[in-house]
């Protein structure tokens, strides 16, 4: 694959239209702050109800209307391992049509620079770890969230698509599990992470004497904070160019025991720990190489267990209007 682009890496014009697709999701809005706290003037985003992305002729009047330099995909239909095995029909879909209509209307408009997220799940299930770039399609999916995975990876290969037959720098980051202020805490749709801070914080409210979570918790997963994920975003649209999407994490992991052990100590709940073995434990470990993203220059900034805290804070903060 030929991969000659126009990019000049260096800092992004603050001054320029930039749109972050999902502004209010949980990686959207931190990249939101991210350009906020690095001065770009002139944001734009829009809700689901304002701008369905699924919506062609929708989408296409406002990416051309504006006719942003920048754009961040950071929308999508995301969920954990229930609602990705109860709902394959609609990761599929709803993914590819946002997807599609996003990229074509991008390059209708003439957008510069645009960064597509993938996601560290849809990388073969039992990929040697850690996790290169290069595993990607060289063996079977997990299978809880194979339509998913097939909507992601159609995703990167748009990008890298664009990239030969435009020749434009638009380019494909690859985050691990992310977590953090904004995160999706539904019984039904979280992560996770969420989904083990919520039912401690619960169990400690109510006073329960046990707390039961899925699975065995011997799997290992990498988590980074999403004001992270943030920042690496925008030093990969900054520094990289490159058809290869790039792995964003931490580069270390922990088993979903000590995870649970950890928020069970930050939320302050001293009952038992309960595992429920016939739920599915999903791939057995998932850590990304990091290795290009810190040849781009980037490594993370934020210790495990202080975004667990602040995340519990934030938590606290938001119960009563948290999203369901
Ligand atoms: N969270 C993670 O751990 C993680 C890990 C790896 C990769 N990623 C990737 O990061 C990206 C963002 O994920 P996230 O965790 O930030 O998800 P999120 O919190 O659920 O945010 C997704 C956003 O997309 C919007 N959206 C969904 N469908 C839409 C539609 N039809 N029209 C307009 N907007 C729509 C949602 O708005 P509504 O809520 O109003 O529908 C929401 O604001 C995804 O591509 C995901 O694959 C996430």
């Amino acid at each position: 694959m030929t991969d000659q682009t126009s990019f000049t890496p260096g800092p992004l014009d603050r001054d320029a239209t930039f749109y972050v697709a999902g502004h209010r999701g949980l990686v959207g809005s931190a990249i939101w702050r991210k350009l906020e706290s690095e001065g770009f003037t002139n944001l734009i985003g829009a809700t689901h109800s304002e701008v369905d992305l699924k919506d062609r002729p929708a989408v296409f009047d406002y990416v051309t209307g504006h006719k942003p330099k920048y754009l961040v995909l950071a929308a999508a239909k995301v969920g954990g391992i229930l609602a990705n095995n109860t709902y394959p029909v609609d990761f599929l879909t709803d993914n590819l049509q946002m997807q599609v209509n996003v990229l074509d209307a991008a390059l209708e408009a003439g957008v510069e620079r645009v960064l597509f997220l993938g996601s560290s799940c849809i990388y073969p299930a039992l990929a040697p770890q850690p996790i290169k770039e290069e595993y990607l399609l060289t063996g079977h999916l997990e299978s809880t969230n194979d339509a998913y995975a097939i909507a992601k990876i159609a995703g990167i290969l748009h990008i890298q698509s664009v990239r030969r037959q435009y020749g434009l720098p638009w380019i494909s980051a690859m985050p691990t599990n992310l977590y953090g202020p904004g995160d999706n805490f539904s019984p039904k749709g979280s992560h996770v992470l969420p989904a083990i801070i919520r039912r401690y914080e619960e169990a400690k409210i109510s006073g329960a004497d046990s707390v039961t979570n899925w699975g065995t918790g011997s799997p290992r997963r990498e988590f980074l904070h999403v004001d992270d994920m943030a920042a690496a975003s925008l030093h990969l649209m900054e520094n990289y160019d490159g058809a290869a999407q790039v792995n964003v994490g931490t580069g270390s992991d922990v088993t979903i025991k000590e995870i649970a052990e950890t928020v069970a100590d930050v939320v302050g709940y001293t009952g038992e720990t309960l595992w429920d073995t016939t739920k599915p434990d999903g791939t057995p470990q998932k850590l990304l190489d990091v290795s290009k993203l810190a040849d781009a220059g980037w490594t993370s900034q934020i210790d495990l267990k202080d975004g667990i805290t602040s995340t519990v804070d934030w938590y606290r903060a938001h119960v009563d209007t948290l999203r369901e």
